[in-house]
């Protein structure tokens, strides 16, 4: 049986980057994926420019279980430490918003960066990994063309989120047979459905986009987004969705101000004192997309309405209508379309400097496998690279 000292399953993000940093440390490296192309969601990310970092990580912008897990290997390997590797492959990037880094040319050229760093390691793309296991002393790798044997292993097998794009699952049934608890997993940063009754309001404005604060729980502990919001024909999608989506659960309410920008019942009456015969849509149309102007209006009974004729209490209605919108989402576009993972391997029984199992000595577990989710923004990346970092310090 072929043995390495260390096998890498998984030629993601986080696999690629873990064995460029073991790469010249005279240990035999193997990675595997099942795969015909290595860092396959690297080349689709960001639109095809990968947002490969964000200046502003730090644990508070990761989802776990274990709330501060994440914060020593984001310590030990910090957005900078990537940015200069970028700069000295001479790939051109630039800062879009809130600290999100982007290539200015495409997402192909982090791929390459990191095969380039990874030379003198051995990558065996079209082979599935099956299981693994213990043996004397050493792990055996299952995998598709016959078994591997290993001194240590690392899993980097992602998450479940575009089983097209390769996903599997299968880094958590390796947990699971070592006796490692799963958070379970669900998607996450994903478009979200409505109840057929609720699409009475959405379907009509597929494609329809503006800026919102979207927001779930309440209180000191609501969490919220203030970005873009695009109404789809199931639904809702656009940033400030994917954001929220990680935190929502079914069952959930969510809150969505469609209308941040002031106090749309004061802009409201400030307009009828205005006099006029105007009517209410087309003076909501001066603040909103008229095609939600005029949804809104009709759904309320107002769709011929004129301002001048309507009180206080209508004007209220119709600015809580938009900027206290409540909604309860029936689901979310699943596995299909979800960029992350919510969830994975327990991070309770993982050594949060090295990534080593607490439950088997020589396994590592790093990437979105590990019950750490990202926000969006390029703060899944940062967490590849930098519990890749930990896990190949440590070996
Ligand atoms: P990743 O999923 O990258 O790699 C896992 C590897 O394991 C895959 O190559 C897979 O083929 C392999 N594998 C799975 N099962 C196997 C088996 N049984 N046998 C062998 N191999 C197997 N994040 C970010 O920070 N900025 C961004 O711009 C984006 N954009 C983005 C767009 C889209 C469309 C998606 C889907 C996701 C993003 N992300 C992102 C998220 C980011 O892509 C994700 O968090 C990382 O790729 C996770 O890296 P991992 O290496 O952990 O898993």
């Amino acid at each position: 049986m072929d043995h390495v000292d260390i096998a890498i399953l998984g030629a993601g993000a986080a696999g690629l980057f873990c064995a460029g940093s073991l790469a010249g440390s005279g240990r035999r490296v193997l990675v595997l994926d099942h795969a015909r192309a290595p860092g396959e969601k690297i080349r689709i990310s960001g639109g095809g420019r990968c947002n490969f970092t964000n200046l502003a990580t730090s644990y508070d912008r990761f989802l776990s279980s274990t709330p501060r897990f994440a914060a020593s290997a984001l310590a030990g390997y910090r957005p900078r430490d990537f940015v200069d590797l970028v700069d000295r492959a001479g790939i051109a990037w630039h800062e879009k918003t809130l600290g999100q880094l982007f290539c200015d040319g495409s997402a192909k050229e982090i791929v390459s960066l990191l095969l380039d760093r990874m030379r003198g390691t051995e990558l065996r793309l079209g082979v599935s990994v099956t299981g693994l296991r213990q043996d004397g002393g050493r792990f055996v790798v299952e995998t598709s063309a016959g078994p591997v044997s290993a001194s240590q292993v690392i899993v980097a097998t992602g998450g479940k989120s575009i089983p097209k794009m390769g996903a599997t699952g299968i880094g958590y049934e390796l947990a699971k047979s070592f006796g490692h608890h799963l958070i379970e997993p669900r998607p996450g940063l994903v478009p979200l459905t409505f109840a057929e009754q609720d699409l009475d309001l959405s379907r009509p404005l597929a494609g329809v986009a503006l800026d919102a604060v979207t927001s779930h729980g309440s209180g000191k502990s609501a969490t919220r987004f203030a970005d873009a919001v695009l109404f789809t024909h199931r639904g809702l999608s656009g940033p400030a969705i994917l954001q929220i989506s990680s935190f929502w659960q079914p069952g959930d309410e969510l809150r969505v101000d469609l209308f941040p920008k002031g106090d749309l019942a004061a802009l409201l009456r400030e307009a009828r004192g205005q006099g006029g015969r105007v009517q209410l849509r087309t003076t909501l149309a001066r603040w909103l997309p008229a095609r939600l102007a005029d949804a809104v209006a009709v759904e309320l009974g107002l769709a011929e309405a004129r301002l001048a004729d309507q009180g206080n209490p209508v004007l209220d209605r119709v600015a809580a209508r938009i900027s206290d919108w409540r909604l309860k989402p029936v689901g979310s576009e699943g596995w299909r379309t979800a960029e992350v993972t919510v969830g994975g391997v327990s991070c309770a029984e993982i050594h949060a400097k090295t990534m080593e199992s607490r439950l088997q000595p020589g396994l590592y577990f790093i990437g979105e496998v590990v019950d750490v989710t990202g926000w969006l923004g390029g703060y899944n990346f940062q967490w590849a690279w930098a519990s890749a970092e930990a896990a190949a310090q440590a070996i």
